[in-house]
């Protein structure tokens, strides 16, 4: 299988990357669609075990191992994915109305670092569509559904612009992200400051509650995902304020606009122009923003690691520094399909007789407490 996915790959490396994306997606849900194979991908690929189950801010995990936001930006394969054994699926980044994004091309591999840039500019084709596509389900998963705000509305009317994407696509969702630290959107992660994110916070989870109502339902748990690239300051003032607020837990990290420590020679980087770095580069980062969040926050909220996660070791050490959850998404492009199967065996090998929740946070001393840089990364 290892040898059957590094051609595919090959094949696929040789394409541009989005249109691998999309290349690859659409082979994948064609087979799919195929009579009998998602529940026969689902009993080959899903590892299922007690000790890999997490309860976390109410919903159930049937593993740790999520795909993180931005793979099924317009939420069109979560179903396909899903049978590949993945516990959570966050669809998105949706925004209210749809919009095109930057401009082609906007996705490059720094394959000598296991690294992706990208600056798609939350492309998408706006909440009410999305929202549609989330009403048929598939098995074994929960469905995240991450939200942001429109490129031409400014962080002043985000609010309302942020609550207008919710209402489209509440139903639907298991949890909801707000993404505030997309590098992409300009002025986005001006929204991580104090003030801007205690009222769309405020706003959000009054939303929430009024949709619950209206509904007969229960509320969704609100999440926040945070940029790698802030100070212990300023991770510190999230963590308080995101206390005062119902919100079910922080998502660390999105993707990141350092460049530093790259193995890929620094004039094609330069070459390639703005975006997020996500991937290798990621790992250490990532998991201290994790560590650190998890030190301030003390348990009272759950964080979902995201960063340079690509093999079993990448993931537990991710949950050692504090992650109740983790999520791939580089990783993913660079080691295939059986990714998720991989992490969740790794995982129950490294955690012997024990549940996977006993190890969360058991390092983030470790990992949270010298400052790092990407370089060492
Ligand atoms: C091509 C690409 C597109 C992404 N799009 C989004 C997005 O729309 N919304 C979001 O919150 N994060 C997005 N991300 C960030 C990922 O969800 C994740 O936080 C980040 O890539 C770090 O994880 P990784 O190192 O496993 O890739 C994107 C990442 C990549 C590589």
């Amino acid at each position: 299988m290892a040898l059957l996915w590094r051609c595919i790959r090959a094949l696929l490396f040789r394409l541009d990357p989005e249109q691998a994306h999309h290349l690859s997606m659409a082979i994948f849900a064609a087979l799919c669609a195929l009579p009998g194979a998602t529940p026969l991908l689902r009993r080959l690929l899903q590892v299922r075990d007690p000790r890999l189950a997490v309860n976390c801010f109410g919903l159930d995990f049937e593993t740790p191992v999520g795909l993180a936001a931005g793979f099924d930006k317009e939420a069109r394969w979560h179903r396909c994915l899903g049978a590949l054994g993945f516990g959570s699926i966050e669809v998105g980044t949706v925004t209210a109305l749809a919009q095109p994004g930057n401009p082609k091309p906007r996705l490059f591999r720094l394959a000598p670092d296991r690294a992706l840039l990208n600056r798609f500019g939350f492309n998408n084709d706006g909440a009410a569509a999305a929202g549609r596509r989330l009403a048929r389900r598939g098995e074994g998963y929960q469905l995240g559904v991450n939200i942001g705000r429109n490129k031409e509305v400014a962080n002043e009317a985000a609010n309302e612009n942020y609550l207008a994407a919710l209402r489209q696509v509440w139903a639907g969702a298991d949890y909801i992200a707000v993404n505030v630290s997309s590098p992409n959107t300009p002025g986005l992660r001006g929204l991580q400051n104090a003030e801007a994110l205690g009222e769309l916070l405020a706003a959000v989870c009054r939303e929430n509650r009024a949709l619950a109502l209206a509904s007969g339902g229960a509320e969704k748990p609100v999440l926040v995902k945070i940029a790698p690239d802030l100070d212990d300051e300023q991770l510190d003032g999230i963590a308080d304020l995101v206390l005062q607020h119902p919100v079910a837990g922080i998502i660390a990290t999105n993707t990141t606009l350092g460049r530093d420590g790259l193995s890929t020679p620094a004039s094609e980087v330069a070459s390639l122009g703005a975006g997020g770095l996500s991937g290798g580069p990621l790992t250490a980062r990532s998991r201290r923003v994790v560590a650190r969040l998890y030190l301030r926050l003390q348990g009272r909220l759950p964080i979902i690691g995201v960063g340079g996660i690509s093999n079993a070791a990448e993931a537990f050490e991710m949950m050692r520094a504090g992650a109740s959850l983790v999520q791939v998404y580089s990783g993913f492009i660079y080691e295939g399909p059986l990714l998720p199967r991989n992490i969740a065996r790794g995982l129950l090998q490294r955690v012997g007789d024990r549940s996977i929740s006993v190890i969360v946070g058991e390092a983030a001393s470790l990992y949270g407490r010298a400052s790092l840089s990407l370089e060492e990364a």
